[in-house]
């Protein structure tokens, strides 16, 4: 980057890409074609081979899971507060009931030794969210899922690139939701991909993503299902297979800015830092919990003032007003309000200097002076 304002973050979209685009609109065939087949062939190369289809969002990828999960009225689905609405959202809109569990102060992921408290007979699956792209605890996930029979829909929309066990996220478990949205490790600009346990759902997945319909012959059309218009167009693909050539280099980099973090920031601050992990977390983003005495509204005016822009992520659901109305209300995750309250975004892109990270924490040391 340059002396200009540092954003929290910023695509990295190179030339290549962008000539490929530009083929791609002049090519006569501009939505869902053959770029979006080798979109979903690299993606699920990624994935080990699981069937995976693009989606134009992260946000439909999470409801088509509960649909294939046939999750819907009556049923509850236990998730975290912590996280971008969507993730509760697509849980009201098949009608069933979402359950929050607080977050553990450490990871800010979901606490797993809450769930169990949490589920009752109406119980049907887990949301587990990878807040910033540090990988919820997998093998104690399944291991709950397990016990309980419930399925697991991962929330991995930030957490592509990112790995448990050495195993990367979403080449394993359950149903599997990424997003491509413009601040993701791998945009499309919007979209979305969702990793399948079974080859046998492709059918459905294919008709919940589009209209319901199946064609038959030269002119043969029927529609059994009710879908949604959820397909994803080449040129948003073709922007998604310029960034997927780059994951490893994307994850690589923003790693090492990360550490960079880790050496450059004043611990006498008195900011809760991320866990340190260089090994599973894709770290999506660099967040720090401000001290309870510093007003956080004031801070993010005076980084702007600085030239650097922050970012919040996010505000505990639970207390927004549509889930208010449900009956939810504050002082019933304290770790998930503490941290909505004061958790604050920094800069961190593949396409920042080492630099950036000093000048960010220099700005970070006189704003909270
Ligand atoms: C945790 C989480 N879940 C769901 C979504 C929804 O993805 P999209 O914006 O692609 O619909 C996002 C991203 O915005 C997210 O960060």
């Amino acid at each position: 980057m340059t002396k200009d304002f540092l954003p929290f973050t910023r695509p990295s979209i190179d030339e290549a890409t962008i000539a490929g685009v530009a083929e791609v609109l002049r090519s006569g065939w501009i939505t869902s074609g053959p770029q979006v087949k080798a979109f979903e062939a690299a993606l699920s190369k990624l994935c080990g081979g699981r069937p995976v289809l693009a989606f134009n969002s992260g946000t439909v990828t999470l409801e088509v899971a509960l649909r294939l999960a046939e999750i819907g009225p009556g049923d509850e689905v236990i998730t975290t507060p912590l996280s971008w609405v969507a993730t509760a959202n697509v849980v009201l809109e098949v009608g069933a009931r979402p359950v929050f569990v607080d977050v553990d102060p450490r990871t800010r992921n979901i606490d797993l030794d809450e769930i169990e408290k949490a589920v009752t007979p109406r119980t049907r699956a887990l949301i587990p969210v990878d807040l910033a792209g540090l990988p919820v605890d997998r093998d104690r996930l399944y291991m709950l899922a397990g016990k309980h029979k419930l399925r697991v829909i991962e929330d991995a929309a930030q957490s592509l690139g990112a790995t448990w066990r050495k195993r990367r996220i979403g080449s394993f478990g359950d149903l599997v939701s990424f997003s491509f949205h413009a601040n993701k490790n791998v945009t499309t600009s919007e979209g979305g991909a969702l990793v399948l346990p079974d080859e046998g759902l492709v059918e459905l997945t294919e008709k919940l993503r589009f209209q319901g319909v199946t064609r038959t012959g030269e002119d043969g059309m029927d529609c059994d299902v009710l879908g949604g218009k959820a397909n994803l167009t080449d040129i948003a693909a073709r922007i998604g297979l310029g960034q997927l050539e780059r994951l490893d280099e994307f994850t690589r980099r923003r790693r090492a800015l990360a550490r960079r973090y880790f050496e450059r920031w004043d611990a006498s601050l008195g900011c809760e830092l991320p866990p340190a992990d260089f090994e599973n977390s894709n770290w999506h983003m660099f967040q720090v919990v401000l001290p309870a005495r510093v007003e956080r509204g004031s801070f993010i005016a005076r980084m702007r003032d600085a030239g650097v822009g922050v970012g919040v992520h996010y505000p505990a659901m639970h207390l927004f007003a549509l889930y208010r109305a449900l009956g939810w209300r504050a002082g019933q995750f304290p770790q998930a309000e503490r941290i909505g309250r004061a958790i604050v975004t920094l800069p961190l892109f593949p396409a920042m200097q080492d630099e950036d990270v000093e000048r960010v924490c220099d700005a970070a040391r006189k704003a909270l002076a």
